[in-house]
């Protein structure tokens, strides 16, 4: 047995800033933007939050894929921006989709926690513990960003994509997740520091902190050769993929993947046009988009990749 992506969902928060908007509050512009990462627009949260958009996400999934949460043995929720740090969000998420057979937890891998939860599902579907389940990843990362940084805050946007993946004789050929936390720093965030009656600290709270050019470096590297391993391991080859969903950090990193793979940029969907990017959230919300769009047909090969912070990044390759 082994996983099938059986039915996806998104959701977007519904205020929508363009970079225009933001050269109004900050010293940026539309150009500077657009040129080094291809964004033009993205949704920031006003009124949801990470669950609300989780919730709507994943009630779009269950619908897609025509399963009763109750038929749930499993979810996973992907996120660094939970609404609070316990109960976690996949657990709020069970309660509210009554999907009252699962057992919930939530992953923390950054802007690869899709692919971390798809490889976690896989495990368990193998080791035959869990025959459906739920995934997803929802971010307001929003929250995280200094709004006097403009080399972090203009990149990001808020959202929530999720799949149903269920036990089949096809479906995920092979699925790979990878870490190197010596590089950590490159990407991160501090949680709130300690403070208790023996060791006091401002309650400052921390933001999102970015070497862009090293984690830009990394990936480059890092995806294209992840990939054709994992493509090589089953024997397919790239020209045999119908699309390569990649995380949506930067329009030129999936330029230079496309190239190193000697593939067109028209396998290359992209979603960081219009969303920014969104984390754990990126490579559901555009594997969603291209599922509604029906451009997938049963049988086409299909890549997932995702990278970033840990550093930590992973891939996918399937049968639609
Ligand atoms: O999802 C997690 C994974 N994240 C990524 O994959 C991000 C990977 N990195 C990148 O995508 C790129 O490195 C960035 C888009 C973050 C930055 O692009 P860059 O070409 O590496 O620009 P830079 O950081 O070298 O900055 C170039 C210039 C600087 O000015 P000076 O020092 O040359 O005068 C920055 O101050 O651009 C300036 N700059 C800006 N200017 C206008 C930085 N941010 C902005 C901005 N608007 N928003």
């Amino acid at each position: 047995m082994t996983g099938r992506i059986c039915g996806t969902g998104s959701a977007l928060p519904h205020f929508r800033v363009t970079n225009d908007d933001l050269s109004k509050i900050m010293d940026t512009s539309d150009e500077w933007i657009r040129s080094r990462t291809g964004i033009e627009t993205r949704y920031l949260a006003t009124e949801e939050t990470t669950t609300s958009l989780a919730v709507e996400a994943s009630r779009k999934a269950l619908e897609n894929a025509g399963v009763d949460a109750a038929e749930l043995d499993v979810i996973i929720a992907a996120t660094v921006t939970p609404d609070k740090l316990f109960p976690t969000l996949s657990c709020e998420l069970q309660s509210e989709l009554g999907a009252v057979n699962a057992t919930a937890f939530d992953i923390s891998a950054g802007c690869s926690g899709f692919l971390f939860a798809l490889n976690t599902v896989q495990a368990y579907i193998e080791s035959g513990c869990c025959r459906k389940a739920l995934i997803l990843g929802a971010e307001v990362l929003s929250k995280i960003m200094d709004w006097g940084d403009r080399s972090t805050c203009v990149l990001f946007g808020d959202g929530a994509g999720a799949a149903v993946i269920c036990a089949d004789e096809t479906g995920i050929l092979k699925c790979v997740q990878r870490s190197d936390g010596a590089k950590g720093m490159a990407l991160h965030c501090y949680n709130r520091p300690v403070n208790n009656p023996y060791k006091k600290n401002p309650a400052d709270l921390d933001y999102t902190h970015m070497n862009g050019q090293e984690v830009y470096k990394f990936a480059v590297r890092t995806v294209p050769k992840t990939i054709s391993e994992i493509l090589a391991a089953v024997d397919v080859t790239p020209d045999e993929v119908s699309y390569f969903i990649l995380h949506q950090a930067n329009i030129r990193i999936i330029e230079s993947v496309a190239k190193r793979l000697h593939q067109p940029m028209e396998k290359f969907p992209l979603n960081l046009t219009e969303c920014g990017n969104i984390s754990a959230a990126s490579v559901p919300t555009l594997l969603d988009k291209v599922n509604r769009r029906g451009l997938l047909k049963k049988g086409d090969k299909i890549v997932l990749a995702g990278f970033g912070a840990g550093l930590t990044w992973g891939a996918a390759v399937l049968t639609w």
